[in-house]
């Protein structure tokens, strides 16, 4: 089975190059995005929050979301409502930290 799904990626990624493996990314941030519960705060769409003093998200820069996102994990950032998304970010590795951030930052704004 592994050796089977090895192949295919191996295959996929020899046809199609950098074009299906960002497609692969950004299906996984969003499948994150809402199985980490993000969405519950940030709304569905990265910007309709559920608290008005909440952030929109949607189309913020990656970068800046990936730093943000790891500061409130890290309680290095502890300002504003910062404490109630604290439990949420706890089983985040950095890896889903930069999927999930990239799908935000593909989040059309308006
Ligand atoms: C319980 C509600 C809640 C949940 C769940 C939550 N957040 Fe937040 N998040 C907040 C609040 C509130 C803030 C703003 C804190 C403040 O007042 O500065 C915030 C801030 C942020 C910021 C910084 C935005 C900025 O403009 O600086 C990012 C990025 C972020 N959240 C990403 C996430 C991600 C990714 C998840 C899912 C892993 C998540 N949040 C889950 C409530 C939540």
């Amino acid at each position: 089975m592994n050796t089977v799904l090895k192949t295919l990626g191996i295959s996929l990624v020899a046809i199609g190059g950098l074009a299906i493996s960002n497609v692969t990314v950004a299906a996984d941030g969003g499948a994150l995005y809402t199985s980490k519960l993000c969405a519950t705060c940030h709304g569905a769409d990265a910007k309709t929050p559920i608290q008005p003093i909440y952030p929109k998200l949607a189309g913020q820069n990656a970068e800046y979301l990936i730093a943000q996102t790891k500061d409130i994990k890290d309680k290095k950032r502890t300002n504003g409502q910062t404490g109630t998304m604290v439990p949420f970010t706890m089983s985040l590795t950095d890896d889903d930290i930069k999927a999930i951030s990239e799908w935000i930052a593909a989040q059309p704004t308006q």
